[in-house]
């Protein structure tokens, strides 16, 4: 989405789903903005579908609440919000029955995009009934397409099956599969990073770089989602989708162009490049952690097990780390080392990379005492930037070194935190831009390497316990010890409130 985009074609946007959370919390506020940033005009619609009782306006009154709105009739969010609303309806009826398609079918014409903002339960059922009611067949100059989010699948099994589910009622073109993670402008900005910078790229691989870290540290516990997360896990709900999407973009070849099949073909393959381990490798290169009571920035967090709707002898990971390897001539020999977790000390999302030491050679005979590796840290969230640890000379009269941080932060430069991540998803979906969605073989390679890690865990064996509040595990430590390397310290405290 550039400065100078234009409102995106004419398109009638049908929720599934269109009372629940998703909707409220980020669908609508995403809406709203394009709405007031003109990147949909007044001919865009919205239609959702619910199976509560309720006609147009009950869902203006449903989704007019603060947090979709900032307050309705406030400032230019809520005259964006007042624009918007004239254009939202509802559809009561059941998406497990027919009736509901039949009544799409008279009332849809031209673009139409399908968001399933539902439970991943039901999104093979939706698709086949959008396909057998004829609902998914693009005329000349209308498109059809559904937006689908994660999780995308339970294992490898099932996201294969629900793949070709999917790809059996419509054409991979059609279909915008979610991770929110890409919408981020710091996600996206890893390519332009590497590809637009000489200095950055030309060092981009095994020669240089000696381990890369990806971290998802969240303060958030689990909360109210105990249904949802125990029959999910850390893993699941992190690896496949967003750490990997950060591990593609970290890892991927240049693409020939900023096409979406140029990107999604090298992403695609360094993802299919991730080395799927056999079962003792898996065991030797995981870690998993389950948070037991303690604090989080003054907040009292019980034990992960007392959570509302969580099984009491869950064996439920909220923490993971694991180590990976690429297989591809960049990569070869250089640790990928990836760790997510819930009710951590801090929220940090961030990419380190660290390269190989100088020679120490020239600076034997100076006072110069070690020589910290130079560091890449990209700063996902919170306080995005992009920071470069370096070696300077200390001013005086002998050579001692010391270590400094060139250190951009996007807030000193750029208004980027009045957005929520979807625009970009949703105005791409309007504009057929495939570009920022998952490809079917990118989702089943990242499945394929996470499936060794699912089955030894299935196998038994319980997570280690780490204190929430505190930086998950300690046998996460020891991954890393044992390659003589240490986690990278999490950013400052301070701009950590979730
Ligand atoms: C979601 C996960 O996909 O991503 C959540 O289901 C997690 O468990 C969230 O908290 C993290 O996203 P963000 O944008 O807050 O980093």
């Amino acid at each position: 989405m550039s400065q100078a985009v234009k409102a995106a074609p004419p398109t009638t946007l049908v929720i599934f789903g269109a009372m629940g959370d998703l909707t409220r919390r980020l669908l609508m506020p995403a809406l709203i903005n394009m709405t007031r940033l003109g990147l949909v005009g007044d001919d865009f619609q919205v239609l959702g579908v619910g199976i509560e009782e309720g006609n147009d306006q009950t869902l203006r009154d449903a989704l007019g609440s603060f947090d979709a709105t900032g307050g309705e009739g406030d400032g230019e969010k809520g005259e964006a919000w007042t624009r918007l609303r004239e254009r939202v309806g509802y559809l009561q009826g059941d998406f497990t029955q027919d009736v509901v398609y039949g009544q799409l079918k008279e009332r849809l014409h031209g673009n139409v995009a399908f968001y399933l903002a539902v439970p991943a339960r039901f999104f093979g059922d939706i698709v086949d009934k959008l396909g057998e009611h004829g609902l998914m067949t693009e005329a000349r100059h209308a498109f059809r397409r559904i937006a689908i989010e994660k999780p995308f699948g339970h294992d490898l099994a099932s996201a294969r099956a629900l793949n070709t589910r999917i790809l059996g009622r419509v054409a991979e073109t059609q279909v915008y599969r979610i991770d929110h993670f890409l919408g981020k402008e710091t996600v996206q900005n890893i390519m332009t990073a590497r590809f637009a910078n000489m200095m950055i790229e030309r060092v981009w691989n095994s020669d240089c770089i000696d381990h890369v870290q990806i971290t998802a540290a969240e303060a958030v516990d689990v909360g109210t989602r105990g249904k949802f997360y125990d029959a999910t896990g850390a893993l699941r709900d992190m690896v496949p989708n967003h750490l990997f999407q950060l591990l593609a973009m970290v890892a991927m070849e240049p693409p020939a162009s900023f096409d979406a099949d140029a990107i999604r073909n090298e992403k695609g393959k360094v993802l299919k490049a991730v080395r799927v381990y056999s079962p003792g490798q898996a065991r030797r290169n995981c870690v998993r952690g389950t948070y037991t009571a303690g604090k989080v920035q003054d907040r009292d967090i019980p034990d992960y097990t007392a959570t509302a709707d969580v099984a009491s002898d869950s064996r439920t990971e909220t923490y993971v780390a694991l180590k990976l390897m690429v297989d591809t001539w960049r990569w070869a020999g250089v640790p990928f080392y990836l760790r997510t977790g819930k009710a951590m000390s801090r929220r940090d999302t961030e990419i380190v990379i660290t390269f190989k030491p100088v020679p120490f050679a020239s600076f034997h005979r100076t006072a110069a005492k070690m020589l910290p590796p130079n560091r890449l840290i990209i700063q996902i969230q919170p306080d995005e930037g992009l920071s470069m640890d370096i070696n300077i000379k200390r001013p005086g009269l002998e050579v001692a070194t010391a270590p400094i941080a060139l250190d951009f932060r996007y807030a000193d430069a750029f208004d980027i935190g009045h957005l929520t991540g979807y625009e970009s998803l949703i105005y791409d979906l309007f504009a057929g831009d495939q570009t920022l969605f998952q490809r079917a073989d990118a989702i089943e390679a990242g499945w394929a390497a996470v499936q060794p890690f699912l089955n030894l865990w299935a196998d038994g064996g319980t997570p280690e316990p780490y204190a929430a509040g505190t930086l998950g595990p300690a046998a996460a430590d020891a991954l890393l010890a044992h390659d003589g390397h240490v986690w990278h310290e999490l950013a400052p405290a301070g701009q950590t409130v979730p």
